[in-house]
């Protein structure tokens, strides 16, 4: 009020002042969505991981060792950019289970795939520029493109990933691509070797850099190992992400960016200039959970959990909406992609919203009119029992014409 914001009428109210500015909100509200108000998975989100069975007590104990030990390091007195014992353990990690073989020096701490990709554009691309970007693709890959004022060439994405040779058709002049190969979100489909092929072709053909994310190449089923990541083969094309946010815990806000090596000094200034490191006592035991190979077993486990979980989404869903959708056996990630046989997604997912349910559409995601109509139902978050109820009751808001809505507060 004092700042003119606001004018109290007397006996009727504040209201917003004439005086207040009612400019259109910044280009990037309108791609991400709105703050989350409470940290509980409502049943089905497709935005959680499995952390009811992260192991607390070992990361509790590596934490408190860490504070009693009573060093100045973890308070960040010396840490520039990533502690050094956490870029070679992660080093050692990804060479181990992503077959990335790169110098430890060549990796950049940063606190998520967010940042990394923000970063990435700070460094090699300018406003106007075209990107190759999936689509139906990644809401906040999407808004780094605006916030950057990037100029967005939407490729559509098929059973198979991105085609570049689409993407080249729409943009010959484009020089930047952003995928996501070993679990296309939201699709949930890994990218074909001949794909890969051809995605490195273009890079080198063009002298084009690939953002590669890879998140979920953990939630990978079908075999015990995902695809060889793009970064593997050609380093110096790809600028490689990993997040220990979806994989640990979204708190623990720690991501690596591998950059081809010409860039890393380039990198490195720049994220000195934005926000220096992250957290480091979170560094450092990530680096002992990794020594001592609790993320392995976390992983190994997790997958189990995450495998049993996602059986009981294939059993209800063939138990309970059989006749109105389908799902796909053997897509990998963390939610199922259930296609609807008739009608459109979005009208379907505001209205399981309505009645409780945190539903995602795959239209949710796309740029214009997407090639099929499909729900996403998310079951890493939940137990075997929650999936299975929540199945039989989304299928009974959505289909069944009788629907009591009581059954559905037990949700
Ligand atoms: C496509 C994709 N990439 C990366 C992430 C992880 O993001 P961050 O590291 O920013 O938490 C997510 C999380 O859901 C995601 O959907």
């Amino acid at each position: 009020m004092a700042d003119g914001w606001i004018s109290a009428r007397a006996g009727s109210g504040i209201f917003v002042s004439d005086e207040a500015p009612r400019g259109r909100p910044h280009a990037l509200a309108q791609f991400l969505t709105p703050a989350k108000t409470d940290s509980k998975a409502r049943p089905l989100a497709i935005t959680y991981g499995s952390v009811d069975d992260f192991p607390l007590v070992p990361w509790a104990r590596i934490q408190s060792k860490i504070w009693k030990a009573g060093s100045t390091s973890a308070l960040g007195d010396e840490c520039d950019i990533g502690w050094p014992a956490l870029r070679s353990a992660i080093a050692a990690h990804l060479n181990a289970l992503r077959g990335i073989r790169c110098d430890s020096n060549r990796i950049l701490i940063v606190s998520s795939t967010q940042s990394a990709i923000d970063l990435i554009f700070r460094a090699v691309a300018q406003a106007g520029e075209p990107i190759l970007m999936e689509n139906p693709g990644y809401p906040a890959a999407r808004a780094a493109i605006r916030a950057h004022r990037l100029q967005e060439i939407v490729v559509p994405i098929d059973a198979e990933g991105i085609s570049i040779a689409e993407g080249e058709m729409a943009s010959p002049e484009a020089r930047l691509a952003y995928v996501t190969p070993a679990c296309q979100f939201p699709t949930c489909s890994v990218m074909s070797a001949s794909r890969r092929r051809e995605l490195l072709g273009w890079a080198e053909r063009k002298d084009a850099f690939i953002v590669e994310d890879d998140w979920n190449s953990h939630a990978f089923f079908e075999s015990n190992h995902p695809p060889d990541p793009l970064a593997s083969t050609n380093p110096d094309r790809v600028f490689y992400i990993y997040s220990f946010n979806r994989i640990m815990f979204p708190g623990i806000r720690i991501a690596a960016l591998i950059p081809p090596a010409r860039f890393v000094d380039k990198m490195l200034k720049i994220r000195r200039a934005i926000d220096c490191f992250t957290n480091v006592a979170n560094q450092m035991a990530l680096e002992e959970f990794i020594r001592r190979g609790f993320l392995s077993g976390h992983m190994r486990a997790s997958r189990l959990t995450n495998l049993a979980r996602r059986a009981a989404m294939h059993r209800a869903v063939l138990a309970h909406m059989p006749d109105f959708v389908t799902v796909d056996p053997v897509q990998a990630g963390l939610h199922v992609v259930a296609e609807l046989h008739q009608g459109a997604d979005g009208p379907l997912a505001a209205k399981a919203r309505r009645r409780g349910f945190d539903c995602s559409a795959l239209s949710d995601f796309s740029l214009g009119t997407p090639s099929r109509q499909a729900l996403l139902l998310g079951f890493a978050a939940f137990t075997n029992d929650v999936i299975e109820r929540s199945v039989a009751d989304l299928s009974r808001a959505l289909f069944d014409e009788d629907c009591e809505p009581a059954a559905l507060a037990r949700a």
